[in-house]
């Protein structure tokens, strides 16, 4: 059986000031998500409060990218080794936001994952197709490469520690969510492409949905089968509507 998973990205956004408010609301409120693992990445500036206001609580949190060098010259990078010794537990790879703004290849993406596990952090590997590839019918082949790419790097048994998150690009803040069936039917076809490497792996692994998840549409979505929970974006920065989202995957 594998535990729901609900990771909340912040991306840029927040302050000191309503990031302490949103960690008060969720805090307070996250007693009732029993069967549920929770945790929010942060942008890294302010992960130290957020370690400072989280730790001793139910919630984890984490990074939203990690730089694939250990340490060094590497002006504005940020290491996993750094990360961790903030109490990061989980961290974001390959968000579709880093590969189309920050050019981020499969390569790159496949090193951060092992960057990642090398210093003991849970990578979060995102992958999912544009709007262009969905109407060429190129979904499963970009999904696919994507996936690929980190398991032929890493070797399937790392990436079994970690946990894919299903984003198509074209649902991502947009409000359009991908129907429950369109996104078993990718999920159902991640887990087949990781069975074919392992059927152990493929079994454990969580696969996150995310893309305008939130709480009108999150019980339906983590509903089926191959859903083990959610990335949530915009829904994550309202204490009430990510507790919902939790609430909905609480089994
Ligand atoms: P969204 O973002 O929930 O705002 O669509 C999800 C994500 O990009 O991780």
């Amino acid at each position: 059986m594998r535990q729901p998973l609900v990771a909340g990205n912040w991306k840029m956004n927040g302050s000191r000031a309503s990031i302490a408010e949103l960690l008060d609301g969720l805090k307070a409120g996250i007693g009732n998500v029993r069967t549920v693992e929770v945790a929010l990445c942060a942008p890294a500036i302010y992960i130290p409060d957020t370690q400072v206001q989280l730790d001793g609580s139910a919630i984890k949190w984490g990074g939203q990218d990690v730089s694939v060098h250990a340490a060094g010259a590497y002006t504005g990078e940020i290491a996993a080794a750094m990360l961790t010794d903030f109490g990061c537990h989980f961290v974001i790879i390959g968000h579709s936001e880093r590969r189309a703004y920050h050019s981020e290849s499969d390569a790159l993406v496949a090193e951060k994952f092992a960057a990642s596990r090398e210093a003991g952090l849970v990578p979060i590997l995102c992958v999912g197709e544009t709007l262009e590839e969905r109407e060429q019918g190129v979904t499963e082949q970009v999904v696919a490469r994507q996936l690929d790419a980190v398991i032929a790097h890493c070797g399937i048994d790392t990436v079994g520690e970690g946990v894919v998150a299903y984003e198509p690009v074209w649902a991502i803040g947009t409000g359009k969510t991908a129907t429950p069936e369109q996104a078993q039917e990718v999920h159902a076809f991640i887990r087949g492409r990781l069975a074919a490497n392992s059927q152990t792996v493929a079994e454990g692994l969580r696969i996150l949905y995310g893309g305008s998840m939130n709480p009108k549409n999150a019980a339906e979505l983590m509903a089926q089968p191959d859903i083990d929970g959610g990335l949530i974006g915009g829904a994550s920065l309202k204490a009430a509507d990510f507790l919902a989202v939790c609430a909905a995957a609480n089994r």
